[in-house]
């Protein structure tokens, strides 16, 4: 219970130093992909514990986990006894006595900080309704990959910027030192206790055209997040004119990046010709979650 494991459970509580540390390690995991490296995981076993759907990140961690040496057992929540009623408390301090370490994808940002304590094994966040810290790291290692340091830069994201992904841009903006912009309906807009905590240049917009004049990153998600199901109707009417297309797109800088975490849904959130448009560096920042994700397990068991 409790150890010196260190965990990625949220940008918030992930210091400035470490980000810039795995954002500096990723591009010769990245460079020297299949290549004989380092493989820090060998002879360890890590669980992907996963309680809602992916594609992304399930493969890009279980791939990850293989090429650092390390064997990747992925449970389904539903198919472990956590489906049946079992504690994370419980499942926890057993995992933890088998297993090197944990990826969670779930719904309660409580139940990955819970796990991380009892199971005493490094725990890194793959998705919590609170935030999605491994997506927003690789969207910064993408954007700098491409356009260089985004201290300084505006990025800006339009549609629910109360939601996880948003969540983790406010807290990236606030340790990394740019500026973000979220354009969306008031009951879609970050909460002023998130903003006050997280003291980031965050300015929100209702107005989408004013959130992304001048913009260096154009940024969306789904409209409807996992879980938020049975608001389908009432998100889809009221979000619908925070579409990222290409009337707004021609308001930002002339060599603004346009990226999307993934899965997009065409014709809402962002519009088909926009998304073909930009699709080279949306399907690199999916690649790129396997590499910076590489770097996060490299950290996560180094031992300083
Ligand atoms: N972007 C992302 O996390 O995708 P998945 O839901 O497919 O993992
Ligand atoms: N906000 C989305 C992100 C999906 C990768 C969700 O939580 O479903």
């Amino acid at each position: 219970m409790s150890s010196s494991a260190k965990h990625l459970l949220s940008l918030e509580r992930l210091a400035p130093e470490t980000m810039r540390r795995i954002l500096s390690a990723t591009p010769s995991l990245k460079r020297d992909r299949g290549r004989a490296g380092e493989r820090p995981l060998t002879g360890q076993t890590w669980a992907l514990v996963f309680s809602k759907s992916s594609t992304r990140t399930r493969v890009s961690f279980e791939v990850g986990i293989r090429e650092l040496g390390g064997q990747a057992l992925f449970l389904s929540a539903n198919d472990i006894q956590i489906g049946r009623g079992e504690s994370i408390k419980d499942t926890a301090r057993v995992l933890g006595r088998m297993i090197h370490g944990a990826v969670i994808r779930t719904y309660a940002q409580h139940d990955v900080e819970e796990f991380a304590f009892y199971a005493g094994v490094p725990t890194i966040n793959a998705l919590t309704d609170a935030e999605h810290p491994c997506q927003i790291l690789t969207d910064v290692f993408t954007f700098e990959e491409k356009r260089g340091p985004i201290a300084g830069r505006t990025v800006a994201f339009l549609g629910d910027g109360a939601c996880n992904v948003a969540t983790s841009w406010v807290w990236a903006a606030a340790k990394l030192g740019f500026a973000l912009h979220i354009a969306a309906p008031r009951p879609y807009q970050p909460s002023p206790d998130l903003l006050r905590r997280a003291g980031a240049q965050v300015r929100c917009f209702e107005d989408p055209t004013d959130a992304v004049t001048g913009a260096d990153l154009l940024y969306t998600d789904v409209w409807v997040s996992m879980g938020k199901e049975a608001e389908a109707t009432e998100r889809l009417n009221l979000l619908k004119q925070y579409q990222l297309n290409s009337r707004l797109v021609a308001h930002a800088k002339p060599n603004v990046l346009v990226m999307h975490c993934l899965p997009a849904y065409r014709g809402n959130e962002i519009d088909t010709a926009t998304f073909e448009a930009n699709a080279q560096t949306i399907f690199d920042e999916a690649e790129n979650r396997l590499h910076v994700q590489k770097a996060v397990l490299s950290w996560a068991v180094s031992p300083d």
